[in-house]
């Protein structure tokens, strides 16, 4: 059942190309996006005002990196917000706008109660989910599934990453019906996307570096991730993957914050996990990078060929491809999952059922 694979979650990291081509490529007709199934008319996406995304955990991270995207194509504002937030706060819904939950379960208590207060406030709910006829599926407006089969592992690698591949078919299909891009961005970013899937294939191949990279650092006691914009957003599921199945304390700061508080737990030998992916932001994180290193920090940076004179910089470089900048997160998650896959092995954990966690948290 695991088909070779040592875990369900490496065997799901693997899944991966295939996933993502399995949730775009239906989706795709001659250069085209065809996303019928969310039943809205040209007319209701050009009137849109805001689009509210609320989920949980990893899913919640798809949607921090979904704003970016969205927002820079499409000119729509965007909150996300955590679901247990969401729904308690009083959220403000106006007309004309759409919430998007996302789930990979499609079960998760908080973003179902989110979901219902939506409706019964009149929004229309669209859902990204990965579970066929779940809850959340059922009772939305319109679904957008995530193609990424069943997942075991607790923690989600495949579906995490269909769920952004979703998210960036939604931000260019809004953005060429509202003609926020000219046709010629739609069609570099289209041939963009479809590129992802063999992309991800081969940044799989990396992953004996590595493990060979995760092997130092199995007694560690606290990691950081750094990185600006959608950095920031794979920063924090970089960070929670790490967590969740290696069980050492990690956390995510936008790049920029780090003089604001996190700089005072730098020490001789910390680990700093540094984004730079992201070519207009390029110049700040390569700064933040050199401020902890002064502090005495072993800098990993994630970066792309574009960017060479990164190894002066930092301890390490793990390069992924070159792609749109605003998908590089789709390529920057990969070495970072197998990191905390690796991670958790070598610490003789419960890769696939860390402790205290259930795959799908169905009570608040
Ligand atoms: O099923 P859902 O996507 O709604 O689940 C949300 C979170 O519980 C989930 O992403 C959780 O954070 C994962 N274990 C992260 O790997």
């Amino acid at each position: 059942e695991k088909g070779g694979y040592e875990h369900f979650m490496l065997k799901e990291i693997h899944e991966q190309p295939k996933a993502v081509r399995d949730t775009i490529s239906p989706r795709i007709h001659e250069n085209e996006i065809d996303l019928g199934e969310i039943g809205m008319t040209d007319e209701e996406i050009k009137n849109l005002r805001k689009i509210s995304i609320v989920a949980c955990g990893s899913a919640y991270h798809t949607g921090a990196a979904g704003k970016y995207v969205i927002e820079e194509l499409t000119r729509i504002p965007v909150e996300t917000d955590l679901a247990s937030e969401f729904r308690y706060r009083n959220p403000i819904y106006q007309e004309n706008s759409l919430v998007i939950i996302v789930s990979q379960s499609g079960e998760t208590a908080d973003s179902l109660a989110a979901l219902r207060d939506a409706k019964a406030h009149g929004c229309k709910v669209l859902s990204i989910v990965n579970v066929v006829g779940s809850s959340i599926a059922r009772e939305s407006d319109a679904v957008l599934y995530t193609w990424a089969g069943p997942e075991i592992s607790v923690a989600t690698t495949k579906a995490y990453s269909c769920q952004l591949a979703v998210f960036y078919l939604l931000a260019l299909k809004f953005a060429q019906i509202r003609s926020a891009i000219t046709p010629d961005t739609f069609q570099t970013l289209l041939t963009a996307l479809k590129q992802l899937p063999d992309q991800i294939e081969g940044l799989l191949s990396q992953k004996e570096k590595i493990q060979f990279f995760a092997n130092h650092y199995l007694a560690t006691e606290h990691i950081f991730f750094m990185g600006r914009g959608i950095d920031y957003a794979i920063s924090m599921e970089g960070s929670l993957k790490l967590k969740e199945i290696s069980y050492i304390h990690s956390e995510a700061y936008a790049a920029g914050e780090l003089k604001h508080g996190t700089i005072s737990l730098m020490e001789e030998g910390t680990l700093v996990v540094a984004l730079a992916t992201q070519d207009a932001l390029y110049p700040k994180t390569v700064s933040n990078m050199i401020e902890v290193k002064t502090r005495g920090a072993f800098v990993m940076a994630l970066s792309t060929k574009k960017h060479p004179d990164i190894e002066k910089y930092a301890d390490y470089v793990l390069y992924i491809p070159e792609t749109q900048n605003l998908f590089a997160g789709s390529l920057a998650i990969i070495p970072l999952q197998l990191f905390a896959y690796y991670v958790s092995l070598g610490r003789g954990l419960d890769v696939d059922k860390p402790r205290n966690l259930a795959k799908s948290v169905t009570v608040e």
